[in-house]
């Protein structure tokens, strides 16, 4: 899958509703979590994804490193980290679609 081969350093980047931050060079992939949601009639939805990361993790001193938000719909959603994110153990990812349609983002998450 192109999204695996993906390599990118240190930048943050939102394009056409995909959002990067970190780096996932060399790192584990810890997470990969689809989140779809089905639109709504002339609306606009938006939905939290949450994640913090496994205890394990956490007790060896481990933080996020990456995150990358891959939208997989052809519209203009957008998606954005409101809390946590970068050199911590949790986020909160905003995912807000094109009005009356449908969410649906890959997430990926690397320590
Ligand atoms: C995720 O966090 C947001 C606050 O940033 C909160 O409004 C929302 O209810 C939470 N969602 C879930 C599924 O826990
Ligand atoms: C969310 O991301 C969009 C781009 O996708 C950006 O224009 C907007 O300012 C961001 N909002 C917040 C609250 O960071």
């Amino acid at each position: 899958m192109k999204i695996i081969i993906l390599i990118l350093s240190a930048v943050v980047f939102v394009e056409c509703g995909h959002t990067f931050m970190g780096t996932n060079v060399l790192r584990p992939l810890v997470q990969h979590h689809k989140a779809k949601f089905s639109s709504y009639i002339f609306r606009k939805r938006v939905e939290y994804y949450n994640y913090t990361l496994p205890r394990i993790y956490i007790v060896n001193g481990e933080s996020i490193k990456g995150i990358l938000a891959y939208d997989l719909t052809d519209s203009s959603a957008s998606a954005n980290i409101t809390q946590g994110g970068i050199g911590y153990n949790y986020f909160n990812l905003r995912m807000k679609s094109e009005r009356g349609k449908k969410l649906y983002y890959d997430i990926y998450v690397y320590v």
